[in-house]
């Protein structure tokens, strides 16, 4: 919006508007206009309605923009189809309560439409975004002649209805801009399809991209994130003649939206004060399961598996080689075909997102038993569940034919079941199926153990460039697009990998600069050899950081794998690594409070992205201040994922036998039992910041009034409200106080003892870029130095880029 400079009406309001004190002008009365360069402000100064052009185009647009807050949102827009090509455009409410755009011969290029004439219309401004057009003298809004919030754009906003109103003939749907600078009717649309049970539907033009799934009562089915939060609340309404989803804000300085962007992703944003900027609250879509019907008919989409699709059980590939191919989009059929009057049973499946609800039939008042009996009487029904999923569940929801775009959660409490043939399921079936069942199990199993000899066999004589190779070029089946360098590249860049190049050890190898001929700086981590750990780790991070993009997430360049060699290239980062500075009495001044605040803030970012944001939910499992990169301008970037583990919903948690990762950054329940969750980088993230703000590691912590850990130290001061005491000498000059006591105080939130009591890194970025009130710490988890040390084990080393000597790999468990 820079080449839109709005002038507030003073002349026009001193003309029309006497009564209106200043010129903060929210409305036009019949007869009057308002110019291009004119705007309207709503009351209280948030929304600006005025005329706007776009990039470099020309082309005039009038449209609603907040006011406030700058960031160059448009989130309505009048004539998206008929710009203007000169600033003549006149905006005008005629007497009849019509609103119409003219442009310089009196040309109507656009116009609302009327319900009903008017008397004496007024069109306002609404401090809700809303642009109504009413009766003067009607305050009642239900009333209205026409408001912009019955025709969205690309934007849904707080007090919009999203959906259909049968008595009024709406249907208010989402459309996406063309591109980001032209608002023109773009391809993608967001809207609720009422066919069969209702859902939401991104369509590129008329092709189905992703659904939300139907709602339970609690949420969309497809949507396990949406869960109260502290931004906005939610609801979904269904009637006789209304079926709308709709959301509300909670706090008015935290504003969230919802927009279809040129790509056809559904995204909330939300509003961060401090930063002055939008981020990114969630997407709708957020991996490849939730295109649109990826696994077929009757397919199961996984990501956290490789492949990603299954069958449902009892059934299999429709055709198995394009299956084994990846192409799933035949879906599976059948083993054995329904016998609908012999009597057929149900197979229950659970933490799913339901299929495809246009051919469906529902009856909200009856129960489970009910709802099974009627599916059982109907040949075609395929499968049922409960409509709404609150409390014992009630409501009936039936299938038909195919079961489409079916994904599996982790943590999604919605259950249905899928028709089967009662051999397929086992129970009373005969016991001749049962026979031939296992005896095809033991010779699968056979077969099976043959196949992965062979595969040890050829692994072990290739493992080095064969195993390897396919995961720089290929992994779950998807192409990494990795690049890859020659080794004589990498030797000369590195000058023959000398002693003066090395920058440090990483998880797995060495460390080395190189500049590259055409001047570029890059880092090489080479895998040491006969590392059986090192190699694991190669892969695991050759497979996530090549499919991550984030500002604040280090960058890979390529890899390089020759017979005995194999290396990962990244971006060079000059600054290295976070400890480098904080724990250094001399370097700590260079990284004065705000570069420390926003390395908190970014590296809060990375990690939101990593857990939530990225097509692969990823858990880093070894976040510590060795694995903050600094770039020149001291901006964090999150390194070294060689322990990273992808999850599917939003908090699963798993178990592990190895607990790798670095002591003094793991969580108890990590340290001692291998659980892990999202909350584990919580957890390390609470810690990197009372590092980042007291200059002290936690590991080894010593404090001259015998103090207990770094953690209890911190909550002990907190506590005695004397946080301040924490705060490191080196930035005492720098700091700002309200800043420094926020993040003392998340990131004691962050370090709670039960996992539940940690915030999610959503939350986390909104505390820390608000003043809002926090909930109190309890005593953190490791609290005294004994529990530390009880799980501690020897370090030593120097600290260097790449998280150096620091012992990340201990083995817990004996082997
Ligand atoms: C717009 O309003 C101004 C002043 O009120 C008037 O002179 C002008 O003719 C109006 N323009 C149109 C197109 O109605
Ligand atoms: C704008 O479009 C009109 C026709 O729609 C044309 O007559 C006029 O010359 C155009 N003006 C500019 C500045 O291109
Ligand atoms: C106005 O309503 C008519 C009929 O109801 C419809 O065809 C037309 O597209 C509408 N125009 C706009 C701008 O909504
Ligand atoms: C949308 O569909 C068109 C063809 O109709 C295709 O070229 C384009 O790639 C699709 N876009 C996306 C994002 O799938
Ligand atoms: C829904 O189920 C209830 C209870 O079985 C029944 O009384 C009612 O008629 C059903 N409604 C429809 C529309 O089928
Ligand atoms: C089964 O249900 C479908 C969809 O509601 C319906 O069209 C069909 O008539 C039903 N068949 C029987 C036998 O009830
Ligand atoms: C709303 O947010 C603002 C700014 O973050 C904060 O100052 C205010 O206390 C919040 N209000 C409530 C009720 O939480």
């Amino acid at each position: 919006m820079e080449s839109c400079f709005p002038i507030l009406l003073r002349s026009f309001c001193f003309m029309s508007l006497v009564l209106q004190i200043g010129y903060a002008l929210d409305s036009i009365s019949a007869g009057q206009n308002i110019t291009d360069g004119q705007t309207i402000v709503s009351p209280s100064g948030n929304f600006e309605l005025g005329f706007f052009s776009r990039g470099s185009s020309k082309n005039r647009y009038v449209g609603i923009w907040y006011k406030k807050l700058s960031a160059g949102r448009v989130l309505w827009v009048a004539n998206r189809e008929n710009p203007l090509n000169d600033s003549s455009g006149v905006l005008k409410l005629t007497p009849q309560g019509v609103l119409t755009l003219l442009n310089h011969n009196n040309g109507i290029v656009w116009s609302s439409n009327v319900s009903r004439p008017a008397q004496n219309p007024i069109a306002l401004l609404l401090d809700s975004a809303n642009f109504v057009i009413k009766e003067g003298n009607d305050n009642d809004l239900g009333d209205a002649i026409w408001q912009s919030f019955d025709h969205p754009c690309d934007s849904f906003l707080a007090g919009m209805k999203f959906g259909i109103d049968r008595a009024k003939g709406l249907d208010r749907y989402l459309t996406s801009w063309k591109s980001v600078d032209d608002p023109s009717l773009g391809d993608f649309t967001y809207r609720l399809d009422s066919s069969g049970y209702p859902q939401l539907i991104v369509r590129n033009r008329s092709v189905v991209q992703f659904r939300s799934g139907p709602w339970n009562g609690l949420r969309f089915s497809g949507f396990p994130q949406l869960r109260p939060n502290p931004v906005y609340s939610f609801g979904f309404v269904f009637t006789q003649n209304e079926i709308y989803y709709y959301f509300n804000i909670l706090n008015s300085s935290v504003p969230s939206m919802l927009v279809l962007n040129e790509n056809g992703i559904a995204q909330r944003f939300s509003w961060v004060d401090r930063t002055h900027d939008w981020i990114l609250y969630s997407s709708a879509q957020t991996d490849d399961c939730d295109t649109y019907a990826l696994c077929g008919g009757n397919g199961n989409c996984n990501i956290a598996s490789s492949p990603k699709c299954v069958c449902l059980t009892g059934f299999m590939p429709k055709y198995p080689s394009a299956w084994e191919f990846a192409d799933w989009s035949n879906g599976c059929v059948r083993r054995t075909e329904l016998d609908c009057l012999g009597g057929d049973k149900f197979l229950k499946y659970t933490e799913v997102k339901l299929p495809d609800t246009r051919q469906s039939w529902f009856n909200e008042s009856m129960n489970l038993q009910e709802c099974e009996q009627t599916c059982l009487r109907n040949c075609s029904c395929t499968a049922y569940s409960n409509l709404d999923i609150r409390g014992q569940g009630s409501g009936c929801l039936l299938w038909f034919g195919d079961l489409m775009d079916i994904r599996q959660f982790n943590e999604n409490s919605q259950d249905i079941y899928v028709r089967m043939a009662a051999s397929e399921v086992g129970g009373s079936s005969s016991r001749k199926t049962g026979t031939r069942k296992s005896t095809g199990i033991i010779v699968s199993t056979m077969l099976s153990a043959v196949l992965l000899l062979g595969i040890m066999v050829v692994f072990m004589k290739y493992r080095r460039d064969g195993q390897i190779f396919r995961f720089c070029h290929q992994s779950h089946g998807e192409d990494l697009d990795l690049p890859m360098f020659d080794v004589t590249t990498i030797v000369n860049a590195t000058n023959n990998f000398s002693e003066d190049n090395k920058l440090g050890e990483g998880g797995f190898g060495a460390v080395y600069k190189g500049v590259l001929r055409n001047g570029q700086e890059i880092a090489v981590k080479r895998l040491s050899e006969n590392s059986r750990q090192g190699q694991d780790e190669f892969k695991n991070e050759v497979v996530y950081i090549a499919k991550l993009q984030h500002r604040n997430l280090v960058k890979i360049l390529g890899c390089c794998i020759q017979v005995d060699e194999m290396m990962l290239i990244y971006e060079f980062l000059p600054n290295r690594s976070l400890d480098c500075f904080i724990f250094d009495r001399e370097k700590g001044v260079l990284l004065d409070w705000p570069r420390r605040f926003t390395i908190i803030n970014g590296t809060a970012s990375g990690l939101l992205y990593l857990h939530r944001d990225s097509r692969l939910r990823i858990i880093h499992r070894d976040l510590k201040a060795e694995n903050i990169l600094l770039d020149n301008e001291m901006n964090p970037k999150i390194s070294d994922f060689g322990l990273a583990r992808s999850f599917g919903g939003n908090e699963s948690e798993a178990n592990t036998k190895r607990v790798v990762g670095t002591y003094g950054y793991m969580s108890p329940e990590y340290a001692i039992h291998g659980l892990y969750s999202i909350k584990l980088d919580v957890f390390s993230f609470g810690v990197v910041v009372l590092e980042i703000v007291s200059g002290q590691r936690n590991r080894g912590f010593n404090h001259p009034d015998n103090h207990s850990s770094l953690l209890g130290f911190a909550w002990t001061l907190f506590r005695d409200r004397k946080p301040m005491k924490l705060v490191d000498p080196s930035i005492t000059s720098t700091f700002n106080p309200a800043e420094v006591l926020r993040s003392i105080h998340v990131a004691l939130l962050c370090v709670q003892q039960n996992p539940r009591d940690r915030p999610e890194m959503s939350s986390v970025v909104m505390m820390l870029g608000s003043e809002s009130a926090l909930p109190h710490p309890k005593q953190p988890g490791f609290f005294s130095e004994e529990s530390v040390s009880e799980a501690s084990s020897s370090s030593g080393g120097k600290h260097q880029q790449y998280s150096a000597n620091e012992m990340t790999i201990s083995d817990v468990q004996p082997r």
